[in-house]
């Protein structure tokens, strides 16, 4: 089985490589990825940078170049769901492009022709994630994630979001690997730990709680590795 683990920023991904320790690094396409046999599993790590399109290719590499036949994302959301609080976990159920427009020519927003507005995260992985939540003690939420090149530090434009799409977090990279995964037929799964709430003092919050919320994230993915090997 070969199972590819992605982040967007270094900070996602480092919890993962200091559990790990031994791996092998080779350079593709601008990105290092990481590579390590964990309980019979081939792991590859890697973090694509910020942004929809850098999570795109690094997910297109993972899987074409890696082989990954299953990727599981981990790292950090602005918190859209009030009941969501610092170092909350959600699982995507379903993932969306927020800043995804062409309603001018009639269309919702987060809809291109020929495309889905929402994509559904896999069924399996998403139980997976249940019952290692439940074995952990640990409340999951899943919910609807949105995805946009824009980090969010405003009441409204987080409202909006929340009225428009029924999100409960928001992030940058999910929704991109989502459709490649989608597209290519990977099942794929995204996890976030929430480190701010979207609002005016997220840059300050995202800045203080970037490194404890991805190491809770990247926690749980180790413990859905077990639990899949
Ligand atoms: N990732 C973490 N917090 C975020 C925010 N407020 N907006 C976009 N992406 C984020």
């Amino acid at each position: 089985m070969k199972i590819a683990v992605m982040g967007a920023m270094v900070e996602e991904i480092t919890p993962l490589l200091e559990r790990f320790k031994e791996y092998e690094r080779v350079e593709f396409g601008g990105n290092r990825f990481y590579t390590l046999k964990y309980k019979g599993i081939d792991v590859t790590i890697a973090y694509s940078k910020i942004g929809k399109v850098n999570a795109a290719l690094t997910a297109s590499i993972l899987i074409n170049r890696f082989g990954a036949q299953k990727l599981l994302f981990s790292g950090v959301a602005g918190a859209v769901d009030e009941t969501l609080h610092i170092g909350d976990l959600i699982a995507a159920d379903y993932l969306v492009q927020h800043d995804l427009d062409i309603t001018v020519f009639g269309h919702p927003y987060g809809f291109v022709p020929e495309g889905k507005i929402f994509i559904k995260s896999d069924e399996q992985l998403l139980q997976i994630a249940d019952k290692t939540a439940s074995s952990l003690g640990l409340t999951l939420k899943r919910g609807i994630i949105a995805t946009g090149d824009q980090f969010i530090n405003s009441h409204e434009k987080k409202e909006w979001i929340k009225k428009t799409f029924n999100a409960n977090a928001i992030e940058m990279e999910g929704a991109g690997v989502a459709f490649v995964c989608d597209a290519l037929g990977i099942p794929f799964f995204i996890l976030r730990a929430i480190s701010d709430a979207a609002d005016a003092k997220a840059g300050f919050d995202f800045d203080e709680f970037l490194q404890s919320s991805s190491k809770i994230s990247a926690d749980f993915i180790i413990a859905m590795l077990e639990r899949m090997a």
